[in-house]
């Protein structure tokens, strides 16, 4: 709780009593059970009787029984309160069935089933709970899909369908796509990298917690105008990111199922294959847009052009497309490049801004206790720890200078847990931010990283202060610390040992 106070003192965000974050932990803990049930439920019905039209209709697109299974999708009957009634008996009380958004208050203080007559598409996090439900209309009016609404443990624009299966596929890329349906199609033709938004645009959160995991990605949306708008948008929230992003065009079909069940999934793959740089994409579609023959058309053309590439975060790339520009147009590079160089200026001051939206995220989170034992007793190396974590997440680079530190190295317990995590990321190559960390950590070591964070935040990358906290962390242990070892007898250096264990 005290670092939580700390960082409310320092941010002016107020912290809510304890109570109600215990209140809010159990509350969030019977969500997950009552999302559990409601999809194991959801299941049994679509292999039983009852489910075998939605069943039909799943096989007749072209699914499989093992992929239905895989993806746990299942059936929720053309009823008011089946499941409501299902998971009274089973002692949810309404306030809880409600909050997980499964069912919504009606009139007369009775309750109501959200999702009726439709197929159930369980969305499932990283740590393989199931966090919300997107149900597609089988037949009869109302929107084509439902999806659950953000509830404390979900939040729509934080999250992506299938991430729970695309973050272990070797393919180096992700594929991302608009609809449930389509990732559902390509996993099943072999393309187990392919992700898709819930229902919403691309959010920047998704863009970094896809970055978390790749640093490409191919965008796969649907070929008709709205999906080629939402394209060039995607484009540009990837630029947020050292994301490098492709684009598939789907020739002769609506969308990448439609594809796969006309053409094939070796067809699919020549067309993942073949796709253009999103950058020549993109200039291609300014380039629609104006006539390069004239002045007027020169000009609007290269003020786009400018936004466009001021958003590239490679100064190499940047310098390929405006010398490449600037020579067709015929026009002065020197003007060009100052214009992109004030926007780039812009666009760093807004990331800047992006940076500490996120802290604030994790801040006006939930906090919790922060459990942590020996952290009195080892104040100075609970320190050092802090500051050590918090200069990582901000510059990987010095994960080299300090990957011989072990999470066994680490002297206190709430710590060390948390620094294991980033260990391990960090050991398999790929990079650890506070989106991919808010993904993997509980909310008391969530809240934990926000407090280091916001207390380091002038210390990034200072060197020296580095390998001063690894030395005061190496000291503890009489087996990292070469001095100890040369100085001790064997029998001081044993007691020392033995000490450290208990
Ligand atoms: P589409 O309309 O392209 O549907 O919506 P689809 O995914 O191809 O589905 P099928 O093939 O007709 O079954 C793309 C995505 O947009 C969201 C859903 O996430 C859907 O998968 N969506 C669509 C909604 O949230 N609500 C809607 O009413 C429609
Ligand atoms: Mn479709």
């Amino acid at each position: 709780m005290e670092a939580i106070k700390f960082l409310a003192e320092k941010t002016g965000i107020p912290v809510p009593e304890d109570s109600q974050n215990d209140r809010i932990i159990r509350l969030k803990k019977e969500i997950l059970e009552i999302n559990k049930e409601t999809a194991r439920f959801y299941h049994s019905i679509l292999r039983s009787n009852e489910g075998t039209d939605a069943l039909n209709y799943l096989l007749d697109r072209g699914l499989s029984g093992k992929t239905i299974g895989k993806f746990g999708l299942g059936y929720a009957p053309d009823s008011w309160d089946r499941l409501y009634n299902y998971l009274s008996k089973k002692g949810f009380s309404d306030y809880a069935l409600s909050s997980a958004f499964v069912v919504k208050p009606g009139g007369n203080k009775k309750y109501y089933d959200v999702f009726r007559n439709r197929i159930i598409f369980p969305i499932i996090d990283l740590r393989g709970n199931v966090i919300a439900f997107g149900g597609r209309i089988l037949k009869g009016d109302g929107p084509k899909y439902l999806n659950s609404g953000d509830t404390p443990v979900f939040k729509k624009s934080n999250n992506l369908f299938a991430l729970n299966l695309a973050k272990s596929s070797k393919q180096p890329l992700f594929i991302l796509s608009e609809g449930y349906m389509d990732v559902i199609s390509m996993h099943q033709a072999g393309f187990d990298n392919a992700v898709a938004t819930l229902g919403t645009a691309l959010t920047s959160q998704q863009a970094r917690l896809i970055n978390s995991y790749r640093n490409e990605v191919a965008l796969c949306y649907d070929s008709d105008e709205a999906g080629q708008k939402a394209t060039a948008k995607a484009i540009k929230i990837f630029e947020e990111t050292d994301i490098k992003v492709k684009v598939i065009s789907i020739p002769g079909a609506k969308d990448p199922d439609e594809f796969i069940k006309k053409n094939g999934a070796v067809r699919f793959k020549l067309i993942v294959d073949g796709s253009a740089g999103s950058t020549d994409y993109a200039l291609g579609k300014i380039a629609e847009k104006y006539d390069l023959e004239t002045p007027h058309g020169k000009l609007g053309f290269v003020n786009d052009f400018c936004k466009y590439i001021a958003e590239i975060s490679s100064p190499v790339e940047r310098d390929i497309y405006i010398t490449r520009v600037s020579e067709k147009l015929q026009i002065d590079r020197g003007a060009v490049n100052e214009q992109v160089i004030n926007l780039v200026k812009k666009h760093e001051n807004r990331k800047k801004y992006i940076e500490k939206q996120d802290i604030k995220m994790y801040t006006d989170n939930i906090p919790s206790k922060n459990r942590d034992p020996n952290r009195a007793k080892y104040i100075k190396y609970a320190l050092a720890e802090d500051m050590l974590m918090s200069m990582l997440i901000r510059n990987q680079d010095f994960w080299k200078k300090i990957s011989d530190i072990k999470p066994e190295n680490f002297i206190t317990d709430f710590n060390r847990e948390i620094y294991r995590i980033m260990y391990e990321r960090l050991s398999e190559g790929k990079a650890i931010d506070i989106n991919y960390l808010g993904t993997v950590l509980n909310d008391e070591q969530m809240s934990h990283i926000s407090y280091i964070l916001a207390k380091n935040s002038a210390v990034n990358g200072d060197l020296t202060l580095m390998e001063e906290n690894i030395k005061t962390i190496k000291e503890f242990d009489p087996l990292m610390n070469p001095k100890a070892i040369l100085e001790s007898s064997p029998e001081e250096l044993l007691s020392k040992i033995q000490k450290k264990r208990k």
